[in-house]
This record gives C-alpha cells, sequence and structure tokens, in this order.
C-alpha cells in the first residue's frame, strides 16, 4: 500500500514471508519437511547421486547424462589449480583469523586473476562459478591445514570433490564410508531456498556486480551464529553437557536464561529437519566408529529432551546440530565447520546467481521511515551543544 509520503507501508521485519524472487531451482517445504531440488527429493538424490551431479543439477537444470557429467568434470578438474598467492593468504591469516574471514578474502582475491570478471554475460559468469567451485575443496582443506597447524597440501588429488576435500584436510586418502558421508553432508548443503546467503548472493548480483562477488557476500553472510555458525556451538554444547545424565539441567538453566539451543528451531521447518534426519544416522555409525560415542548419546538425549519441551512449538533439530560431531569424528576441527558449510552451499549461491541474472531485476526495497520528520532548522557546529 503507498502511503501519501511515497513510502509502502507494507513491512515484514527480516522479510519474513515476503516472495523475494521467482526459482526452479529448489523449494523447502516447512509442513512436510520436504527438501526439494529442481523436482528431486533430497533423500532420493542423497540415496543415488553424488555432489557433482547435484552441482549440475541445480546449476544446468537437469541430472547429466554420462557426456554433460564428463565435460563438466573435465572442466572442474582444468580450473583446479590454485593461485600461490591464495596459500600465501592462507598461511599469512593463519589460525589467528576466522576461518570465514580467510575464505571469504581467498575468494575475493580470486578475482584479481580474471581480466573478464566485470563481463556479466551468463557464459562468462557460468565460466566464473565453475572456476570458484572447482578450486573450493583444494581452498577449504588448505584453511583446515592452517588451524590445525600443519602443512598445506598442495600436491594435486583426483578424486571426487568429497573426497578431494577430505584429502587436503587431513593430508591423506579417505576412505570409502568417509568420503560417502562427506558427498551426503555437501549435497544436503548445496541449496536451501531463500535463505539469508542465498539472498546476499543475489543483491549482490543483481547489480551486475559478478560471481566473485555474489559468492564472497554469501560466505560473508553464511559466517554469522543464526546461519552457518550454529553447527560449531551445537557441537560445542554437546561436549560442554558431556554424557547424557548432565543434559537435562543443562538444557533446563539454559531454557530458563531464555538462550536459543543451537542446533534446534529453522525459520520454515516446522517438523523434523529432513537433512538432520539423513545426518543422524551416519552420525551414530561415525561416532561409534571413532569412538566417539559418547558424543552421539549426549546429543540424542539432548533431541529427546528438547522435542518434549518444545516439539509442540515446532522446534526440532535442525541440519546443524549432526553435521558438527560428523565432521569432529572424521577429524576435522571445529573452526572449519562452516566453511564446510560453503564447500556445499557454492553450488546453489552459483546456480541462483546465474538463475537471477537471467531476468534481472535490481534490488532495491525501501525501509519504513520512522525518524523525525523535520525540517529542522541547521546551527553551527560552534553554537551546537
Ligand atoms: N532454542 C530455544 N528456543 C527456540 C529456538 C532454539 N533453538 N529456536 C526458536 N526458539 C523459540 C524462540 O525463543 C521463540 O519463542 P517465543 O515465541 O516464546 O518467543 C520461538 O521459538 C520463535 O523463535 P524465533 O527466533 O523468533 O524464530 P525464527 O524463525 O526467527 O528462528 C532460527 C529461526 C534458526 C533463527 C532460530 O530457531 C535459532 O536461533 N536457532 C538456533 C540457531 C541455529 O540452529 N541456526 C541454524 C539454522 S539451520 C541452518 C540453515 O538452514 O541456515
Amino acid at each position: 500500500m503507498e502511503g501519501s509520503s511515497g513510502q509502502n507501508n507494507t513491512y515484514a521485519k527480516g522479510l519474513e514471508g515476503v516472495i523475494a524472487a521467482e526459482t526452479e531451482i529448489g523449494f523447502v517445504d516447512g509442513q512436510e519437511g520436504r527438501l526439494v531440488y529442481r523436482g528431486y527429493d533430497i533423500t532420493t538424490l542423497c540415496d543415488n547421486s553424488n555432489y557433482e551431479e547435484v552441482s549440475y543439477l541445480l546449476n544446468y537444470g537437469k541430472l547429466p547424462n554420462r557426456k554433460e557429467m564428463n565435460d563438466y568434470l573435465e572442466k572442474m578438474k582444468a580450473n583446479s589449480e590454485i593461485p600461490e598467492s591464495t596459500y600465501e593468504i592462507i598461511e599469512k591469516f593463519g589460525r589467528k583469523t576466522h576461518p570465514m574471514v580467510t575464505l571469504r578474502t581467498v575468494i575475493s582475491n580470486l578475482a584479481s586473476y580474471d581480466p573478464q570478471e566485470s563481463d556479466s554475460s551468463i557464459e562468462n559468469q557460468r565460466r566464473i562459478a565453475i572456476s570458484i567451485t572447482a578450486k573450493m575443496p583444494a581452498i577449504v582443506g588448505a584453511i583446515h591445514r592452517t588451524i590445525q597447524g600443519k602443512d598445506i597440501i598442495k600436491t594435486k588429488s583426483e578424486l571426487s570433490y568429497a573426497g578431494n576435500f577430505l584429502y587436503y584436510a587431513l593430508g591423506r586418502n579417505p576412505d570409502s564410508v568417509e568420503t560417502k558421508i562427506m558427498d551426503t553432508a555437501l549435497m544436503l548443503h548445496a541449496d536451501h531456498g531463500m535463505n539469508a546467503s542465498t539472498f546476499s548472493s543475489l543483491v549482490t548480483i543483481s547489480t551486475l556486480a559478478d560471481i566473485y562477488s555474489a559468492t564472497t557476500s554469501a560466505i560473508s553472510t553464511l559466517k554469522g551464529p543464526l546461519h552457518g555458525g550454529a553447527n560449531e556451538r551445537a557441537l560445542k554444547m554437546i561436549m560442554d553437557i558431556g554424557s547424557p545424565d548432565r543434559a537435562g539441567p543443562y538444557l533446563e538453566a539454559m531454557v530458563a536464561r531464555k538462550e536459543k539451543i543451537m542446533g534446534f528451531g529453522h525459520r520454515v521447518y516446522k517438523v523434523y529437519d529432513p537433512r538432520a534426519k539423513i545426518l543422524k544416522k551416519y552420525a551414530a555409525y561415525i561416532s561409534e566408529k571413532s569412538e566417539k560415542k559418547n558424543i552421539f548419546e549426549t546429543a540424542n538425549k539432548v533431541e529427546e529432551i528438547m522435542i518434549n519441551k518444545l516439539g509442540e512449538k515446532g522446534i526440532f533439530p535442525n541440519v546443524d546440530f549432526y553435521s558438527g560431531m560428523i565432521y569432529y569424528s572424521m577429524g576435522l576441527s571445529p573452526e572449519i565447520f562452516t566453511p564446510i558449510f560453503a564447500l556445499g552451499r557454492i553450488s546453489g549461491w552459483t546456480a541462483r546467481s546465474l538463475e537471477y541474472l537471467q531476468s534481472n531485476k535490481l534490488f532495491r526495497p525501501k525501509a519504513l521511515y520512522v525518524g523525525e520528520k523535520g525540517p529542522k532548522s541547521y546551527i553551527s557546529i560552534q553554537e551546537r551543544q
């Protein structure tokens, strides 16, 4: 509704419920607990597909045939070379810098090697999308090595996307079960409706900036604890609790202090997050295998208490509750959990940015002005109190 002041008075805090774009890429059914990528249920994809196929699906609209898959993998391989300055930044920032700060800096820096970054044609921006995606496993892996105070692995690995990441991060070839679990986690994180980081990337691309800029915006937005940062905090809480018998009093105290329990609740899902359901199964398996069974048992108790307490309010575990303990059980440090989220989400960010660019409209909403209308007279600085 247009007010007399020329302001649209329809206002939704946090844009809750506002439809900001059309998409064919994916949707989240918060009531049924479904996540769909281009018509495929996430459970179908996790049971049958892999991250590379899902990345293609999101970005090109269909599952690839054999030739299309091979071409996509060839392009990824050809773009996987990391500039030396990327490693220098990662080493220089080292452990003292938040890994999401390092990640956004190195992605932004990649643009300085690309004389074509400003050409906003779809073909060129698609080229950039592939180039960034192809470099992500080695970049996130290298950041993890510096966090652990270890040397960066620069020897090329030719495993899958998930396998390469684990190789660069852990400095060893992962086994097939670890690779499958990481591959699944990355598929589950690849896209998720109009979440805050995806929206950021769309706002940036809508100015006809480039995919480097859109991805840098998205990474900055993902950094916050209400979005990508919750998995690290969820694991920390479970470790603080320490054992199932301590979960009750610990949670009572948090609820009494009106603190949010990390890894629970969601803006869209009001039932059990389907991603958490898939990850829970793997969390049980891998925590037992790595002798961290106590962490899973404690988490399971936290889930039981929380669902009893807050389930009727629509608060259930979300994807971040079980992902952290899976990564930790694999030997990954908690500081790298949010960059792993980005490692998966990169395909959703690029797919949605490219989709938006094809029928672009600059994002330019309004703010409801609630300040003084004036006009006030100007008082010089000498006379101001
Ligand atoms: N623990 C305890 N109470 C909660 C929680 C929680 N984790 N989440 C929501 N509530 C309560 C909240 O206190 C409020 O209660 P009341 O109506 O009595 O004031 C009610 O539920 C609604 O909460 P809200 O924060 O207004 O709802 P929202 O839609 O803005 O919240 C959320 C979504 C994810 C920000 C919130 O659930 C939260 O802060 N969760 C913890 C952080 C977290 O796990 N984030 C990861 C989200 S999943 C990753 C992703 O997909 O990006």
